[in-house]
């Protein structure tokens, strides 16, 4: 047996692990910790969709689903579209019930691109840099400073087309930095997007968590870009039903032809009774989602006037999800060096900023899904953390 040969294949052993799940393995390790790394709702999926997917074991929701998901489910998610996100769809070829949005984002880089094909990401951004070099795709990071709000500036990307420009991932509102584009600037790049013929993804999964009654501007609503955009959706974050794994996308007959052919060799349907609990969130009373959204506002509250009461921290106000991202830069130390030190002196787990590209370095990312009294605590922590590392 030849032992240099090597098991993985090049592909997939060039695929780094997240920086995230490093953190938590830290941390999993320590006791008396607050965590606020957490990027899901700390609430119990709503009753009525828990007693939904029990009834539907009940009626034998027990078999293969529909590769591409139940017509009924995909029915109501085109009035959902339709009327939320103000996009005409049909509901036979143009959606794709998948496995989370996570399913959505990798088969739409599956599909669309080949080797050397540019991507272009927002940076900091939410890392889709994985999946890109899966496929032999590069990822081009476009900054979104914290002086633009983090939102992207349209001749930015311009700039950063090249020949080789095939996709744009935009992630409106975004993780990790809570920033909404607004719709002067998704209309920019869509002008762009037209004219050169990219596609967009466009990864909506935090659509619902958004404060102060900000607009949410569906990419794929936008004149002329219904063709070239992979629109992505999940249950996830708004109904708090991040381990259902169900997400939906909406994308051109093309592409949702290829998402169906290649989810048979997959994992052949999205399970039959998590989309049952999923029809049941989208067609049942929503004032969950409304409720969930006012305890998200008063803790964005708590973390972000806690945040900027610690000397030499500064955050944004977020505008939708449930994270904040201060600005640590002053302390001079890298932003995995600070979570480390954290994490094992004061038992408080974050994010580092870097893990979102090199525009992340110099922030850290704080989840604010978590009760108020806990949030409360781990403020406290970080303040003496931080005091403790500027007295060393
Ligand atoms: C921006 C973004 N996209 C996609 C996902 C994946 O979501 P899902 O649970 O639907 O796979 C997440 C999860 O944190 C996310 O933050």
């Amino acid at each position: 047996m030849k032992d240099s040969a090597p098991i993985l294949s090049q592909r997939s052993s060039a695929v780094e692990w997240s920086g995230i799940r490093i953190m938590f393995a830290l941390a999993e390790q320590l006791s008396d910790m607050i965590n606020l790394g957490i990027g899901q709702p700390d609430f119990d999926t709503p009753e009525f969709i828990i007693e939904a997917a029990k009834q539907a074991l009940d009626q034998g929701y027990t078999r293969y689903p529909p590769a591409k998901g139940f017509m009924d489910l995909r029915e109501a998610i085109a009035r959902k579209l339709s009327a939320q996100n103000k996009m005409q769809v049909d509901p036979d070829t143009e959606l794709f019930v998948a496995v989370g949005a996570m399913q959505g984002v990798f088969n739409t880089i599956l599909h669309l691109i080949d080797p050397g094909d540019e991507v272009l990401v927002v940076d900091p951004g939410y890392d889709y840099y994985s999946q890109i070099r899966l496929f032999g795709g590069i990822p081009k990071p476009v900054p979104a400073l914290e002086e633009n709000g983090f939102k992207i500036d349209p001749d930015d990307i311009k700039k950063a087309i090249t020949p080789k420009t095939k996709l744009i991932i935009l992630n409106s509102p975004s993780n990790p930095t809570g920033a909404v584009f607004d719709r002067e600037i998704l209309e920019a790049i869509s002008s762009i997007v037209i004219k050169n013929g990219i596609h967009v993804l466009s990864d909506e999964s935090y659509e619902d968590i958004i404060f102060d009654r900000k607009e949410h501007v569906s990419f794929g609503s936008l004149e002329g870009t219904k063709d070239l955009t992979v629109s992505i959706y999940t249950f996830s974050k708004t109904y708090a039903m991040t381990g259902w794994r169900v997400g939906y996308v909406t994308a051109n007959k093309t592409i949702i032809d290829e998402m169906e052919k290649l989810m048979e060799h997959m994992v052949s349907g999205v399970t039959a009774v998590a989309q049952r609990a999923a029809l049941a969130a989208l067609t049942g009373p929503q004032d969950c989602v409304k409720q969930m959204l006012e305890k998200y506002e008063k803790r964005r509250r708590i973390i972000h006037d806690g945040l900027n009461r610690i000397e030499g921290v500064s955050c944004l106000l977020p505008e939708a999800t449930f994270y904040a991202f201060p600005n640590i830069s002053k302390f001079r130390k890298s932003s995995w060096e600070l979570s480390k030190y954290l994490l094992k002196e004061h038992r408080i787990a974050v994010v580092p900023g870097s893990i979102f590209g090199n525009q992340g370095e110099g922030y850290l990312r704080i989840s604010f899904a978590a009760p108020s009294q806990v949030l409360v605590e781990g403020i406290s922590r970080l303040e003496q953390g931080l005091n403790a590392m500027r007295h060393q």
